[in-house]
């Protein structure tokens, strides 16, 4: 009864939510919306763009049908808009501590959880944050581990003025009342902008290395990821918490992008070296609780750089620590699923195998949930986790 009532109030909030997160989204609507998704880049080739956010109309009984976009995800990470202004960055580099305007200081208390999950979000991503909080990044004992999860964010909008304003103020309010509810929002006060990622980076490293000290792994990744948390937690099984580990799709050799159009574009003068230190997509990735915290000390010694996971390769490299492939860890090269149901990759079998699947909507994280984990799930031919050798179709 109790429960029952818990439940029909935690649904009514998230309705009010969605309802509140639309309407700004309306409101918003003629603002600069991105309109690509992160690109991949570093050699690699960028993902296919997507729409903006959608706005929701009030349907007009004299208008014809209304025409429905392709059902796209949206972009998970926030988008670099126009040619990056590397003075700029250079010379405010040196400002890197914001403080958090939302924290979540009892997460880790009592029992220090075995593994802590922490997505990179964004404030308008209210639809894949629940997602992930309903699906594989739910809290609470997987397979007899204790999991715990946090959204990272920054401050949305660019835009100055007393508008800017007064937009920041209403997300500052829905992004309290979603703490409120879920106990689960970190944010900083610096701009959520893709250049900007390298901050959450360090920001998070070092509020997951004071407050869960005790933390045994840290998965780190996108909201775009499904994660199969129970193949995570056996590779972990072997693993001791008190050793460094870093493991992940790991980037060997990648180049810096010196073509000025680039959304990668790193002048020489930022970045000398004609190759970048190995690194882990940041798509998605797990640590150690010992190496949280090295990096966390190393990382607050290296310059900040634009790029996110390369930044996190130089704090590894300075800590003379190789990050470890996983083949288990697909953040790039499988293609997206999409509502098809004849495509191979939406057979819950091939998710079985896998830890970390990118590039994915809201309603593919929970399709994949429900196949994987719902009543009517289908035997697999080959049903054990990939542990070791590398992944391959249809093998
Ligand atoms: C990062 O955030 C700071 C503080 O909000 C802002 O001044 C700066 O312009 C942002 N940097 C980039 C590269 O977006």
């Amino acid at each position: 009864m109790g429960r029952r009532l818990r439940l029909r109030g935690e649904a009514s909030l998230t309705l009010l939510l969605s309802a509140a997160l639309g309407l700004l989204l309306y409101a918003q609507r003629d603002g600069a919306a991105p309109t690509t998704s992160a690109p991949e880049a570093r050699g690699r080739p960028a993902r296919a763009p997507t729409p903006g956010p959608r706005a929701f109309q009030v349907p007009d009984a004299e208008a014809a049908p209304p025409v429905y976009e392709e059902d796209k995800p949206e972009p998970p990470t926030p988008t670099p808009t126009g040619p990056f202004d590397f003075g700029r960055y250079l010379r405010a580099k040196d400002q890197r501590r914001f403080p958090l305007l939302i924290d979540q200081p009892h997460k880790c208390r009592g029992r220090p959880p075995h593994l802590l999950i922490a997505v990179k979000s964004l404030a308008a991503d209210f639809e894949r944050r629940q997602a992930v909080r309903q699906t594989w990044g739910a809290e609470g004992r997987v397979q007899g581990a204790l999991v715990r999860r946090v959204f990272l964010l920054g401050v949305p909008g660019a835009e100055g003025g007393a508008e800017g304003r007064a937009v920041q103020t209403h997300w500052l309010a829905l992004l309290r009342a979603e703490s409120r509810v879920y106990a689960d929002i970190l944010l900083w006060a610096f701009h959520d902008t893709f250049f900007n990622l390298t901050l959450k980076e360090i920001h998070f490293l070092s509020w997951a290395s004071s407050h869960c000290p005790e933390v045994s792994f840290v998965f780190k990744g996108d909201a775009d990821v499904f994660v199969h948390v129970g193949n995570l937690l056996e590779f972990l099984a072997s693993r001791d918490p008190g050793q460094d580990l870093l493991a992940g799709d790991v980037i060997l050799q990648a180049r810096p992008i010196r073509k000025r159009a680039s959304k990668y574009y790193i002048p020489e003068a930022v970045y000398g070296l004609p190759v970048y230190p190995a690194y882990a997509g940041g798509g998605g990735f797990v640590l150690s609780g010992a190496t949280l915290h090295r990096l966390a000390g190393a990382c607050s010694q290296v310059e900040l750089f634009p790029i996110d996971d390369v930044f996190l390769g130089m704090c590894l490299q300075r800590l003379r620590l190789t990050p470890e492939p996983h083949p288990a860890f697909r953040t790039f090269g499988i293609p997206q699923p999409s509502a098809a149901p004849n495509l191979r990759t939406f057979d819950p079998c091939f998710y079985r195998e896998l830890v970390v699947v990118h590039g994915l909507s809201a309603v593919d994280i929970w399709l994949m949930w429900h196949l994987l984990h719902g009543q009517h799930r289908q035997a697999c031919a080959h049903p054990q986790p990939v542990t070791a050798g590398p992944f391959q179709w249809g093998a």
